[in-house]
């Protein structure tokens, strides 16, 4: 493809990408999937990496970089970040209007104060400087005087523009909401459990969490997303309103969730019972709404306290509780053997939905709340839609209630259980309940696709003896079916035929089916695709695979633990045996170069080229070099007497190759 064709290309897909970004963080309306999304990234890195030198610092693709770092730099404010005194009631607010006319010094018929009302995210509040057009700064509120430099992690927050339009002011700071949408939250979660982890709580903590990881690249991959509602100094720019204001930086690019305008408290009070009906559909969690005066000009009269100024002020939703009986304390076994508490609940209407059971998390959290069976208890939905037991009412305990113990041994299997930090194992490699979660993983959609078979059949063939592992799923036929309660022989034929054509799934799928403990479906298509087959892959290097894009040390440390079991290798021969494909259908397309998304630093002398021409080899066959070993770093070719990179590259655990094996590697 000639230059001119990819910077084309480019050019359509940053603009593609940046639509979708809008539609997903700002409109909260997705057009496409996940994974179409990660497909136009990919192809965008991809030609990127054809032609570095088309890469800008705005592309969607350079929002991570860098090493983690060791610690967060303190840095101070440019004016303090305040906090918002808070409201609960239409008494509250009022005598916060009259605060505001008293403070004005307004006679009593003076018309009514114009107010901007706007939703009180629930997230963390970041300070963003840009310099010269571009985002120097990013930064935690802290004290409020000075806080952590993050400015590697909020570059990751898709649809925050890192540069501005032109024709934008060269120097600017605003001040916004950094949250995580809840269908980010949920799936994130999900593939939490997937994994075997501890699930993160409510979107709040794990924005904030999030936030201060040192390692950037994590960041990214979480679904953070930000509205940003001031800029320092409005005034400045020629503007008067908080609504002129909010118009300015929709005109930049940025995020913005806007205000209403509302004249006097009694209007104030409407807005704030019509959201009060529109905030569980948002997408995001709000406890409150923001009420600023309007107009600039005011401020300095109405000024501030040291916490609060004395302009604006927080409305604070109650957030709805339910008390109900919680009837049972029942244990569910993972795939990976997570025993995991759930609360039975006599059933109750709580923000919108009938809430029957909810998690209590883990160990710690059971014993945090010391709920007992027969207890009444008190249900919220944390961030709207998560089910949660909030507290026990102690003073309705029923006499003689027990506390809540967690067996020694697992419900399904009987095997002892194992504490893990917070976490209930069951470790049995043959817990039916594990098995069960296994094949249900197994023919999931993701997964193997298997058509027809769903979670109840799936508990009848391991109770009925006739599903041991995956690969006994082959070994069923029309008749064996026909035994089972309830199974016509039309639906037995049918899912033989799914299976049947379950053998045909590409590499990843079966990959991913296997349930390799943090490896989720799009590692697998990362391992499928460069390894192309189960052989090689089962025979992979830690270190080799550790060197993939998007394969991190713990998948890989993952992978090869699990080929090393043996009991594994012959579930996959078995599984080779029955007829299931074990190679990858998506060949790496030829015009894929060799080294794309390789990351390559060059050191010390080498014997049969210069170190230039060997750069240029790596760039034609589609690799990027790079001045310094990072993470990021694919491999190192070192030549004789290689000094401190080389070094770096060991304590990294980055591999090594000589000037030979590279050329090798190339074929050449
Ligand atoms: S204005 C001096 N507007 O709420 C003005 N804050 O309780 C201070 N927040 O620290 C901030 N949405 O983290 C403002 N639309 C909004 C907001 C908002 C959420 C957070 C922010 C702030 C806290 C104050």
């Amino acid at each position: 493809m000639s230059r001119s064709k990819v910077a084309q290309e480019i050019l359509a897909l940053r603009e593609e990408i940046r639509e979708h970004d809008r539609a997903y963080y700002r409109d909260a309306h997705p057009t496409i999937s996940d994974q179409e999304y990660d497909g136009l990234i990919v192809r965008l890195r991809e030609l990127e990496d054809l032609h570095p030198d088309l890469i800008t610092e705005d592309s969607p693709t350079q929002r991570v970089g860098g090493d983690p770092l060791e610690e967060f730099r303190s840095v101070p404010h440019s004016v303090p970040m305040l906090s918002l005194d808070n409201t609960y009631n239409a008494e509250e607010m009022r005598a916060f209007d009259q605060r505001v006319r008293r403070g004005l010094d307004l006679p009593e018929d003076a018309p009514p104060i114009e107010y901007a009302v706007e939703p009180k995210i629930d997230g963390v509040a970041v300070a963003l400087r840009y310099q010269g057009g571009r985002l120097a700064l990013g930064a935690t509120r802290g004290n409020g005087v000075e806080g952590d430099d993050i400015t590697l992690n909020v570059r990751t927050i898709r649809g925050l523009p890192l540069v501005l339009p032109k024709g934008a002011p060269s120097e600017l700071e605003v001040r916004g909401e950094v949250y995580m949408p809840l269908a980010g939250f949920l799936q994130l979660n999900e593939a939490m459990e997937r994994q075997g982890l501890k699930q993160y709580v409510n979107p709040r903590n794990t924005a904030a969490g999030t936030l201060k990881l040192l390692d950037s690249s994590t960041v990214a991959a979480r679904p953070l997303a930000i509205a940003v509602y001031t800029l320092v100094n409005a005034d400045q720019y020629n503007l008067e309103t908080q609504l002129d204001m909010f118009r300015f930086l929709g005109d930049l690019g940025f995020p913005t969730q806007g205000a209403e305008l509302c004249r006097g408290a009694d209007e104030v009070m409407e807005a704030i019972e019509t959201w009060g009906d529109r905030h569980p559909g948002l997408g995001f969690d709000v406890d409150g709404l923001v009420v600023k005066v309007n107009h600039f000009n005011l401020y300095d009269e109405l000024g501030a306290t040291s916490k609060f100024p004395r302009w604006a002020i927080s409305y604070k939703f109650p957030a709805e509780e339910k008390s109900t009986k919680l009837l049972d304390i029942v244990l569910q076994v993972g795939r990976t053997g997570a025993v995991t508490p759930t609360a039975i609940l006599e059933p109750v209407f709580v923000s919108g939905t009938t809430v029957s059971r909810a998690t209590l998390h883990n160990a710690d959290e059971v014993e945090r709340l010391d709920a007992r069976i027969g207890d009444t208890v008190v249900v919220k939905k944390a961030g709207e839609i998560i089910p949660k037991v909030e507290r026990v009412l102690l003073n309705e305990r029923p006499a003689g209630a027990k506390p809540f113990r967690y067996p020694k041994d697992c419900p399904s299997c009987r095997a002892e259980l194992v504490r893990e930090d917070v976490l209930i194992r069951c470790i049995n490699l043959a817990c039916p309940a594990q098995l069960e979660r296994s094949v249900m993983h197994f023919a999931s959609r993701g997964a193997m696709d298997i058509e027809g078979l769903g979670e109840k059949l799936v508990l009848q063939l391991v109770r009925e003896g006739l599903v041991k592992d995956v690969s006994d799923l082959y070994k069923l036929t029309v008749e064996k079916l026909g035994d089972l309660e309830r199974m016509g022989e039309k639906s037995a034929a049918n899912l033989v035929m799914g299976i049947e054509s379950s053998k045909q799934q590409d590499l990843a799928r079966l990959v991913y089916a296997l349930g390799i403990r943090h490896v989720g479906s799009q590692g697998a298509k990362v391992v499928a695709r460069h390894y192309q087959t189960m052989e090689a892959l089962m025979g992979a290097d830690e270190s080799e695979l550790e060197a993939l894009d998007e394969v991190g040390p713990v998948i890989a440390a993952s992978i090869h633990e699990f080929f090393n079991r043996k009991a594994n290798r012959d579930l996959v021969a078995r599984l080779q045996t029955a007829g299931v494909n074990m190679e990858s259908l998506e060949t790496p397309s030829e015009e894929e170069p060799l080294l794309a998304g390789e990351i390559i630093v060059v050191t010390g002398t080498l014997e049969k080229h210069s170190r230039n021409e060997i750069k240029a080899l790596i760039e034609k066959f589609g690799g990027k070099v790079t001045g310094s070993v990072s993470k990021k770093t694919t491999f190192l070719i070192a030549g004789s007497e290689p000094g401190s990179k080389y070094d770096k590259a060991q304590t990294l655990k980055i591999p090594v190759l000589s000037e030979a094996e590279f050329l090798r590697r190339l074929g050449q």
